[in-house]
């Protein structure tokens, strides 16, 4: 007998600085009865942080859940502005996105930074999504696999092969992101490759065949299908797709028929 492989597929929006607090029930209020259609899928909104407490109290009881796009690594101190991963968890979130490209290119996080939040995340019950950028300068296939890698091992130092169950990553090249331009999904699929064997050679297959990862930079319902028929695509991380809550239901329907066989 044939064991298919049980990476649920997931749709994450990121709603960067977009939406205001009186917009946010009105967004989820839509799409949470629709998403019992889609019971295969796992559906997340990631706002910033003046929303949480909003999206969490108009998501309770249904399938949707929230994350937080960024977070500090320390549980909690004198670090006037920043956001307590113990905060995150006890409002009721559970993800949270770590590393994103605007991150690390307007706010010089550095892959440190990323693994110190990583642990943070993890230690507070808090999933991470870490982002796997790809500088626009990179230019020959060495050098692109060499940087994916080393982000993806640095990001990863220290979490054990229990902890690797509860984390996701997202490859997003910085190019594609908000350009309108998507990595072609072959393209998308060697980099997940890449990736995913990375993850084996610092774990081994069993968690590299089971973590999911994702792909993100200018995700639409026109490419969505084919980027997520690929078999390294688990799910896919969406900007400003994601806005409108119709086309965030009909990239979630896009998931559960391209994933279904
Ligand atoms: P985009 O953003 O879909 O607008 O390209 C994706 C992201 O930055 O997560």
């Amino acid at each position: 007998m044939v064991i298919k492989m049980s990476r649920r597929p997931i749709v994450i929006a990121n709603w960067k600085m977009n939406k205001l607090p009186s917009e946010v029930s009105q967004y989820i209020q839509y799409v949470a009865p629709k998403l019992a259609d889609y019971p295969n899928v796992d559906a997340v909104l990631a706002g910033q942080d003046v929303l949480l407490n909003t999206m969490v109290m108009a998501a309770k009881d249904t399938p949707i859940e929230i994350g937080a796009e960024n977070m500090y690594w320390q549980d909690k101190g004198a670090y006037t502005g920043e956001t307590s991963p113990q905060a995150l968890a006890d409002l009721g979130i559970s993800k949270v996105i770590i590393g994103h490209s605007e991150r690390r290119n307007y706010f010089r996080e550095t892959d440190e930074m990323v693994n110190l939040k990583t642990l943070a995340a993890l230690r507070n019950n808090v999933s991470p999504i870490i982002a796997i950028d790809e500088a626009v300068q990179l230019t020959s296939l060495n050098d692109h696999a060499h940087w994916i890698v080393n982000q993806v091992v640095e990001s990863l130092k220290g979490v054990t092969e229990q902890e690797m169950n509860r984390i996701l990553l997202a490859y997003e090249p910085t190019a594609a992101i908000g350009s309108g331009q998507a990595m072609t999904p072959l393209d998308a699929q060697k980099s997940l490759r890449i990736i995913r064997q990375t993850v084996a050679d610092m774990f081994n297959q069993k968690i590299a065949d089971h973590i999911r990862i994702l792909y993100g930079g200018s995700v639409k319902p026109a490419n969505a299908y084919d980027l997520l028929k690929q078999p390294d695509i688990d799910g896919v991380l969406v900007g400003d797709a994601a806005l409108d809550a119709t086309t965030f239901l009909e990239l979630v329907s896009l998931a559960d028929q391209a994933k279904r066989n």
